[in-house]
């Protein structure tokens, strides 16, 4: 059957899409350099599948390897061949995600983000292994006023974070165009991906100071100590506070093992596709929501704008519907339900 490399697996979207791969029968090489995640969970993962049919936990591997370290991808992709069961296809979540960061430092993040995507590309094409989901962003249509962004919305990124992964979708063209009967691409613009898997055992778990609502929202629910702060309540939405599309971080992972096949089955694809739900959501709807479904209050006050925010940024899910013939399932009550569940039991993450 072959085998799926997951780049980044240990990571938030990374760990949950490779727990679904992995129960729907795929034998799963993650591949990460840890730089933002943690070992634990890759027990965790299996520590799930364990739970509910003993023999799935030996369909994972782990390979602890940065991207920019060619060889070491090299040997993974031969290794894998050697065992009798090649890479076929690749998940590339890999990559830094810190829009702060990556304006203090952009030569970072297009070091991190693009020369691993070039290796791991490069590697594919010598091991013929040519079907590649690659993680891209909502971010890429900068502070567009459309209420629904599809994808032919313009291509504007307003940060080094959100260039570097412009940057990628053009080289993958650029690979498609060249040698378009054999590649087999879907890059995938997220929206807000939240929630956790509903065991509690895998979550988001950042590491540093999290700068997105859904963790903050966590924290200081948890703490009780300092306020959420909301970044203004004078945009022009429905109740003033940023409005946003957030998809449960499990129907994101279901997303990629749909879109794999896809690619995989038809061949010869270059695809963009928005993965969202196309609802969106306010900050003090969020809140309200929230505090409902877990019968919490969540302590937060009014501050300014925060500089490169959007009012409102929701997907047009049109081409994931008609491409998949599928969309998100889960509501706003099961990522508020799912993700403080992941909070109670680990509060200060893996
Ligand atoms: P994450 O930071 O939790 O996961 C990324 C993983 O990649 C981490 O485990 C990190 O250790 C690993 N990594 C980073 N650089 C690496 C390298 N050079 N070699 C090997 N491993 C490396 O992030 P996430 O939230 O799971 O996001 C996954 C992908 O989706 C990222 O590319 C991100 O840019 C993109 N994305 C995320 C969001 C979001 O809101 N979470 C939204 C849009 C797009
Ligand atoms: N917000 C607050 N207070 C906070 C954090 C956020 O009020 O402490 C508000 C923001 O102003 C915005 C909403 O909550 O209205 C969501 O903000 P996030 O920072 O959680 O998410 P963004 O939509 O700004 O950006 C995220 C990722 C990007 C990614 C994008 C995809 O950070 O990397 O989603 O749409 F590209």
């Amino acid at each position: 059957m072959g085998s799926i490399l997951v780049t980044g697996g240990a990571g938030f979207i990374g760990s949950h899409t490779c727990l679904s791969l992995i129960e729907k029968g795929y034998e799963v090489i993650i591949l990460d350099s840890l730089i933002n995640s943690k070992n634990e969970v890759i027990n965790r993962i299996k520590k799930i599948c364990k739970a509910n049919n003993d023999l799935l936990e030996k369909n994972l591997k782990f390979f602890k390897c940065d991207l920019r370290e060619i060889n070491k991808v090299e040997k993974i992709f031969s290794e894998a061949i050697n065992g009798g069961n090649p890479i076929k296809g690749v998940i590339h979540f890999a990559g830094l995600k810190s829009v702060g960061e990556s304006i203090k430092n952009p030569i970072l993040y297009w070091d991190v983000n693009l020369i691993s995507s070039i290796n791991l590309v490069r590697v594919m094409d010598k091991f013929d292994c040519r079907n590649i989901v690659f993680s891209s962003s909502a971010t890429l249509y900068g502070q567009s006023s459309k209420e629904l962004l599809n994808e032919e919305t313009e291509i504007k990124p307003i940060n080094p974070y959100g260039t570097s992964k412009y940057g990628i979708e053009l080289f993958l063209d650029d690979v498609f165009k060249s040698t378009s009967e054999i590649w087999s691409i879907a890059k995938l613009r997220y929206f807000n991906p939240i929630g956790a898997h509903c065991s509690g055992l895998i979550g988001e778990n950042p590491v540093g100071i999290p700068n997105n609502i859904f963790p903050l929202l966590l924290d200081k629910t948890y703490k009780k100590k300092e306020n959420l702060k909301i970044f203004g309540n004078d945009w022009p939405t429905i109740d003033g506070t940023g409005v946003r599309d957030y998809i449960h971080v499990m129907d994101l992972a279901e997303a990629h093992i749909k879109i794999l096949e896809h690619i995989t089955q038809t061949k010869n694809k270059n695809l963009n596709l928005n993965i969202g739900t196309g609802k969106g959501t306010s900050v003090l709807e969020l809140i309200k929501i929230f505090e409902k479904t877990n019968n919490v209050k969540v302590p937060f006050e009014i501050v300014d704008r925060r500089p490169g925010d959007a009012a409102s940024v929701v997907a047009d899910n049109q081409l994931l519907k008609s491409t998949l013939n599928w969309l998100p399932k889960l509501s706003l009550e099961e990522m508020c339900r799912d993700g403080w569940n992941w909070k109670i039991k680990n509060p200060f993450g893996y």
